[in-house]
């Protein structure tokens, strides 16, 4: 019986190296991975030579707003910026307005995502001051529970120890893991200068703050994921508490390869939260990732912002900055350039992101596994904002030499992204939220 569709004779990755071989897909799964000649029949075939077969990235932190912030993101764009960047899952984050702290708001997301979407999309929610008030409703459609100690969902609440503890509690009850935001809580003025703002979100108060949470993880064997990890000092905190499966860390892109002092003092456009670090911090985080494993993943923290928001003078300018379109090339780069290995790449960019989610059929190109990949080719080029399908086109990457590129997207079996368009609408086939399998 013919295969839906059979890609071709493309560079893959087996046991580290690569190798030509061809990859079957029926009904939106892998159907198995083939010798030359040893294909089965298919319905539709892709030419692959010269283009390497790779499971599509998952990026589990990224913010694709919507709702009162359309103008900065929406699902449509968010999810056409994933595609475009090899993207094939991404997981969106609850801070947004209206924040999820309530099926209701949760419930239009998904269907709002649904209608709009080009990739998978699963969904955190967030914890409302009253614990009580949490709603466990929703456990079926998010992956996991989020907080920001440094800016609450729920503005009331306050991440003393016992709310931390709370918060934990609630976690391990729930069965899914606890993911955070490491920084301490707002003090209360409002930074007046550079040096006040990079003090009240320093690499000490970040080292701090994972402590705190790692305090409660341990008491209440929960399920610890620390978001965008920036300071040496923080990996190394990591490092000597790594417990596979139950103490987890993701790093971004920008906190591996840029430094603060890469960028003019005043300049709002490299502006995020953890703030830029340095070149030190850059090399460590890297070991972390790639040598002691004390981080398990790369995620974008894609957080989309308007023009005018990121071209303010930094102390007004919004922290954040586009991610979806920059993650593939930027890693692929390092592997072409021979200093990321091909088992890593396949570990931090996909695997290990689906492991600390519990999404078992993903991350993996092997028979069975839904068939969310992506087809990349070597070739030289620019980082260039005004390309990006997010509606954010400013990047502190801009300009930036890499040697990957992103030719086509397939999720769920469906070709999605072609050579830069866009073949099917939006909303396509399957069933949003992505869930635990
Ligand atoms: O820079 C950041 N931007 N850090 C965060 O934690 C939130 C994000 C956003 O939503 O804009
Ligand atoms: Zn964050
Ligand atoms: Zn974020």
């Amino acid at each position: 019986m013919a295969v839906d569709m059979v890609l071709k004779d493309g560079i893959f990755i087996e046991n580290g190296r690569e190798t030509i071989r061809s990859v079957a897909i029926e009904s939106g799964k892998i159907e198995g991975i083939y010798k030359h000649g040893d294909e089965p029949q298919y319905r539709k075939s892709i030419d692959c030579r010269g283009f390497y077969i790779l499971p599509g990235l998952i990026d589990i932190h990224v913010h694709l707003r919507d709702f009162k912030q359309s103008d900065k993101e929406d699902y449509e764009t968010g999810t056409m910026a994933a595609a475009a960047g090899g993207v094939t899952t991404v997981v969106d984050m609850p801070n947004s307005d209206p924040p999820v702290l309530d099926k209701k708001i949760l419930d239009e997301k998904i269907a709002r995502a649904q209608e709009s979407r080009y990739v998978n999309v699963g969904f955190y929610a967030g914890i409302p001051n009253n614990i009580e008030d949490f709603d466990v409703q929703m456990l079926r459609d998010i992956l996991g529970l989020k907080v920001y100690p440094n800016s609450p969902l729920d503005k009331a609440a306050k991440y003393t120890k016992d709310r931390i503890r709370e918060c934990t509690k609630l976690a391990v009850a729930s069965e899914i893991p606890l993911l955070f935001h490491p920084d301490l809580p707002a003090r209360e003025k409002v930074p007046k200068d550079m040096e006040e703002f990079f003090l009240a979100h320093s690499c000490e108060d970040e080292v701090k703050s994972v402590q705190s949470f790692i305090d409660a993880k341990i008491e209440y064997a929960a399920r610890l994921h620390v978001c965008h990890v920036s300071c040496a000092a923080t990996a190394r905190l990591i490092y000597d508490n790594r417990a596979e499966d139950t103490l987890t860390a993701e790093v971004s892109p920008h906190h591996l390869f840029l430094s603060g002092g890469d960028f003019a003092n005043d300049d709002g456009l490299a502006k995020m939260l953890p703030p830029l670090r340095s070149p030190y911090d850059n090399k460590m985080l890297m070991e972390a990732l790639c040598k002691t494993c004390a981080i398990d993943c790369v995620a974008s923290d894609h957080a989309p912002h308007k023009k005018w928001e990121k071209t303010a003078p930094f102390l007004k300018a919004s922290s954040g900055i586009p991610g979806l379109e920059t993650t593939l090339p930027l890693m692929l780069t390092e592997v072409f350039e021979k200093r990321l290995a091909w088992i890593d790449y396949l570990r931090i960019c996909s695997s290990a992101p689906a492991r600390i989610l519990g999404l078992e059929t993903k991350g993996i190109l092997t028979k069975g596994y839904d068939a969310d990949i992506v087809l990349a080719q070597i070739q030289e080029g620019t980082i260039t904002g005004e390309k990006f399908f997010s509606k954010a086109k400013i990047t502190p990457f801009e300009g930036r030499r890499v040697l990957a590129r992103t030719v086509t997207t397939i999720v769920g079996g469906e070709i999605v992204f072609d050579e830069g368009e866009f073949v099917t609408g939006p909303g396509i086939v399957g069933q949003a939220p992505v869930q635990k399998s």
